[in-house]
């Protein structure tokens, strides 16, 4: 297909009450009926909770920290991303599986209980990073002001109030970060947080090479903290995602690598909003007990 005819911002459709976009509805069965090989690995998070920082950690990882094998390829590329289908040159994250050898690390926006049951029938590794919700949210604000392919974000204030209804693409924050937990035990999940990796990215990354039975020196685990730093990935052309242009990523609207900051919401909700946030956070999140932090 011709990518300008691709170029839209696709409507949501929901898939079991999950709002998805309508070309990843529409894909939807072929997407539940993929099967991964046991060694792939899965990276799920819900959108801007640090994917593309996970998947430039475990590329390292698994490359004893050689940037340069690093960089044969834009993230995308690299690590398919599951359910994705274009546009160009975004490639289907089903059509570049096919391409690739196992194991692969293969990264998902999807809910737990839309993910293709073959991850867990084959016991698949399954790291699960978590953001705390108004960091969340702001950063997505943004992504979707600056990706032309999903739902125009409307005003901010609306864009707050569609967050907690779960109104955006992938569905609800709140479910999303449920349901991995619930499961992590279960599926043998790692669950990491966004902010511990800030606070100490070394401690992070050794975690993850343990739950990957991958073993590192301690000089190559200090270069992959440095690599993947927000500065050094910022500039990055194979993690910064300037692979996509305008206009399906406008750059000029908004940086893929915006701030990486933990604490940015504070500049965004007002003492108003902060105080809605916080009184409905607690309502949805009453029945869990997920170590978030930073939330105030
Ligand atoms: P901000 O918009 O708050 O800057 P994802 O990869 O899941 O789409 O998440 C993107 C968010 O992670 C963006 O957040 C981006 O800046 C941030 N990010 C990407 N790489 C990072 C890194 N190495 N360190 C810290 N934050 C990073």
């Amino acid at each position: 297909k011709k990518a300008s005819a691709l170029l839209t911002r696709f409507p949501l459709i929901p898939v079991r009450g999950v709002p998805l976009m309508s070309h990843i509805a529409e894909n939807f069965d072929s997407i539940w009926a993929f099967r991964p090989d046991p060694s792939d690995l899965l990276i799920a998070t819900y959108p801007k909770a640090g994917t593309t920082w996970t998947q430039e950690i475990v590329d390292l990882l698994l490359h004893n920290g050689d940037a340069d094998a690093c960089k044969r390829a834009p993230t995308p590329v690299r690590s398919p991303f599951l359910e994705i289908y274009g546009p160009p040159p975004i490639p289907s994250g089903l059509d570049l599986l096919k391409t690739m050898d196992p194991p692969r690390f293969i990264k998902t926006h999807l809910p737990f209980q839309l993910v293709p049951p073959g991850f867990w029938e084959n016991k698949c590794k399954t790291i699960y990073v978590a953001r705390n919700a108004r960091d969340n949210l702001v950063s997505y604000y943004f992504f979707d002001c600056m990706n032309m392919t999903q739902p125009e974000p409307g005003p901010w204030p609306e864009y707050v109030q569609k967050f907690m209804r779960g109104e955006l693409s992938w569905g609800s924050w709140y479910d999303h970060v449920k349901g991995y937990w619930r499961e992590k035990d279960n599926k043998n999940i790692l669950y990491l947080f966004y902010e511990d990796m800030k606070e100490n990215p070394r401690r992070e990354v050794e975690r993850i090479m343990r739950y990957l039975d991958v073993s590192v020196s301690d000089e190559v685990i200090s270069k992959i903290v440095e690599l993947t730093s927000f500065e050094k990935m910022k500039d990055n052309p194979m993690a910064n995602y300037s692979c996509i242009p305008a206009p399906v990523f406008d750059h000029s609207k908004s940086s893929f690598m915006r701030k990486g900051k933990v604490g940015d919401w504070k500049n965004h909700f007002t003492p108003q909003q902060q105080k809605m946030f916080e009184d409905d956070y607690k309502e949805q999140m009453k029945d869990v007990d997920i170590p978030f932090r930073n939330l105030i």
